[in-house]
């Protein structure tokens, strides 16, 4: 076997069909089952996403508001995954305590539990209406707050963030939430769905391919990476009085200094798309919305300097996370947040593709090329 034949990172490898989601680099365009992305988000609630990415169509009026009560009454969390979560410590990451509370979630159901479609489609809903109530009681016990129950009158975004900080958000802040979500929620075969299809594919369970899904995502090359962009504008240095354009160059004379140390900048670059990711100019304008409404022009400063330099230096655009990242700072997530927030988002896409691989399902199991020692005797 020759280098050129081993796909590292399994980089242009077509793995299989999905009729989820299409990725098209070439015209940096995404559809969820058939739809661009961007009018989603422009028009849909992400209740409405979720089930077009779990049925392949758009749900009518009766089909969404029967959903949207089942998923406002199965919002509050067990008292076994509470107490799972209070087990764990609040220095450890956001990440650990959301795949745990997965994972009991999962422990809840009975092993004779019916197994079809019909109950696994239940099963992603169900994880779908409890996980933010595991973000907002996870950030709140970090910040020393009571729980904030939810409430059945707010739509999905509106009680995110109701649970989080314990009063109603501005509508612009939901709609810029709302909009993330949808963006967040599913990309083909990234890293972390291919380890969901990886874990399905061999017959195992919904909530094991989804609690190896967010470890998966957990890293800074993938999902992480929202995080990560926040550490690097608190690096350079977040000053609220500071001019849009003082903000800019310092931001740019950061990057010029990163990328001459070879460093890798998190929030640039992408896998597939190599002239711009799809989403980028959606959550962009959702970011623009949010830097007027907290009054925050330095931010785009620091934005904006640190994107032109890169450009400059190695024409690599930003991906999701980049406009993500301080988008969720300013709605005032603590940046360990950041990626359980796009647990919650993408549950949805790892759901629909757990369902798909089910459907027509092969086991997973590539070869790998031997270069270790020759045999040898004992
Ligand atoms: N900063 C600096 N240089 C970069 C970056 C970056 N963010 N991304 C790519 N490059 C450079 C590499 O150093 C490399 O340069 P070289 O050829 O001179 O060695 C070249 O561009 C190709 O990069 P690779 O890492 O080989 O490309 P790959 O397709 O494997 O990487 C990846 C894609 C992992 C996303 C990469 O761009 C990266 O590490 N980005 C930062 C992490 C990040 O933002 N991840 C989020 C992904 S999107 C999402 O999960 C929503």
């Amino acid at each position: 076997m020759t280098e050129t034949e081993i796909k590292k990172g399994l980089a242009g490898v077509v793995v299989d069909y999905t009729a989820v989601s299409k990725v098209n680099p070439d015209t940096n365009s995404l559809l969820y089952r058939g739809y661009p992305v961007q009018d989603l988000a422009a028009a849909k609630s992400f209740e409405e996403v979720a089930l077009l990415l779990w049925t392949g169509e758009l749900p009518t009026a009766g089909e969404l508001a029967e959903f949207v009560k089942a998923e406002r009454a199965g919002r509050a969390l067990a008292p076994n995954v509470k107490a799972a979560i209070d087990l764990l410590p609040t220095n450890c990451h956001p990440m650990d305590v959301g795949r745990t509370a997965v994972s009991v979630i999962g422990a809840n159901h009975a092993l004779a539990e019916e197994s079809s479609p019909a109950a696994e489609l239940s099963k992603a809903k169900e994880l779908f209406a409890a996980f933010p109530a595991v973000v907002a009681y996870d950030q709140r016990r970090r910040r020393g707050l009571e729980v904030v129950e939810p409430r059945e009158d707010l739509d999905y975004s509106q009680n995110f963030l109701w649970m989080t900080f314990g009063e109603e958000a501005a509508p612009e802040v939901v709609d810029a939430f709302r909009v993330s979500m949808v963006l967040y929620a599913e990309h083909s075969f990234n890293a972390s769905t291919f380890t969901a299809r990886v874990i399905t594919s061999t017959l195992s369970d919904l909530h094991s391919a989804v609690t190896g899904a967010i470890g998966a995502l957990k890293g800074p090359l993938h999902g992480g990476a929202n995080e990560a962009v926040m550490h690097t504008f608190h690096e350079i240095g977040i000053d609220k009085n500071e001019s849009r354009e003082d903000a800019a160059a310092r931001a740019k004379t950061w990057m010029e200094e990163a990328l001459a140390a070879k460093k890798k900048v998190m929030g640039f670059g992408h896998r597939v798309y190599k002239h711009g990711d799809s989403r980028v100019p959606t959550m962009k304008a959702a970011l623009d919305k949010m830097i007027e409404h907290y009054g925050r022009g330095e931010m785009l400063g620091l934005y904006d300097g640190l994107e032109a330099a890169m450009d400059e230096a190695k024409a690599i655009k930003p991906n999701l996370d980049y406009p993500a990242g301080p988008t969720y700072h300013l709605m005032g997530f603590d940046t360990e947040m950041f990626t359980p927030i796009f647990i919650a988002a993408r549950i949805t896409g790892w759901t629909a593709h757990i369902m798909e691989q089910r459907a027509s399902n092969a086991l997973i199991r590539p070869l790998s090329a031997y270069n270790g020692p020759e045999q040898r005797a004992l």
